[in-house]
């Protein structure tokens, strides 16, 4: 890691957000238990503290939201020294008052996922409490980093489906029908896996479309999806770097430290 000291917070980059820091960045590869993470962890500097990074689907986009290493790249993270992730990502949008280029941060979250590892306990024995999925604290820093260039909303509901492919209108409308706001294919099990190793965890939404059951035409298209990111890519990023500056605690807080009482299958170094 050289130059870098231990980082207590980080980033996951999500669709078309695949590097972070402006300045310098040590870029530490990482083995953990589970394989290697998406890509080498970056560690670069927001207002001179440290701060890891790593591109959820890899630099260039290697992984599919249903084959993407979840539990190395939280186990990477925590192993650098992280205690508290901000996960940005692309999402669609279930509620027609709620358009591209707004801003979300969930307070909820539904799996739909399937066949994905979502636990380092296979030995059974822990059963984490996710009532509450996200850290308080790190929604509080995003929403009061808000500014004029993308509207915010400071909770909702996202759905996590399967993918890869996007949801059909009847999914979409049954979704929005539940009172569901957001549609996303990777917030689930990265959210579980975070509070599994004690690190609380935000995830930071950017509306890229009307999901199926709320347009009208064509149905959603990721070039439309990837081009609509990149269009807001630049206000998105710099939200981020203020909700990380905001943060003023940088151990886990009391919420999302779970006291799970069993080891880890593995020792973090
Ligand atoms: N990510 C971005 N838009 C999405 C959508 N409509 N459905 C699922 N994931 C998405």
């Amino acid at each position: 890691m050289s130059s870098h000291a231990r980082p207590a917070l980080a980033v996951i980059g999500g669709s078309g957000f695949y590097d972070f820091f402006d300045n310098e960045a040590t870029h530490v590869e990482v083995e953990t238990p589970y394989g290697a993470p998406s890509a080498p962890i970056a560690v670069g500097e927001v207002e001179g503290r440290p701060v890891a990074f790593v591109p959820r689907h890899g630099k260039s986009h290697e992984f599919a939201p249903h084959t993407l290493p979840y539990r190395a790249n939280l186990w990477a993270l925590r192993s650098l020294g992280v205690r508290r992730v901000f996960a940005p990502c692309a999402v669609g949008s279930l509620r027609g008052d709620w358009g591209p280029g707004t801003v979300a941060v969930p307070d909820q979250l539904v799996d739909r996922t399937s066949g994905r590892p979502q636990t380092y306990f296979d030995g059974g024995g822990v059963h984490v409490s996710f009532a509450d999925p996200y850290c308080d604290d790190l929604r509080t820093a995003t929403i009061k980093s808000a500014n004029d260039a993308l509207p915010m909303k400071g909770a909702g509901t996202m759905v996590v489906v399967q993918g890869p492919r996007f949801s059909t209108r009847a999914e979409s409308r049954w979704f929005a029908g539940q009172g569901w706001d957001l549609v996303n294919m990777t917030g689930h099990p990265e959210a579980v896996l975070a509070r599994e190793l004690e690190m609380c965890y935000a995830a930071v939404a950017l509306v890229t479309d009307l999901d199926a059951g709320l347009e009208e035409g064509a149905g959603v298209h990721a070039i439309d999806v990837f081009a609509e990111f990149k269009r807001n890519l630049a206000p998105f990023k710099e939200l981020i770097r203020r909700s990380v500056a905001a943060v003023t605690e940088t151990d886990t807080c009391d919420r999302c430290r779970v006291h799970t009482g069993v080891s880890l299958p593995f020792e973090l170094p």
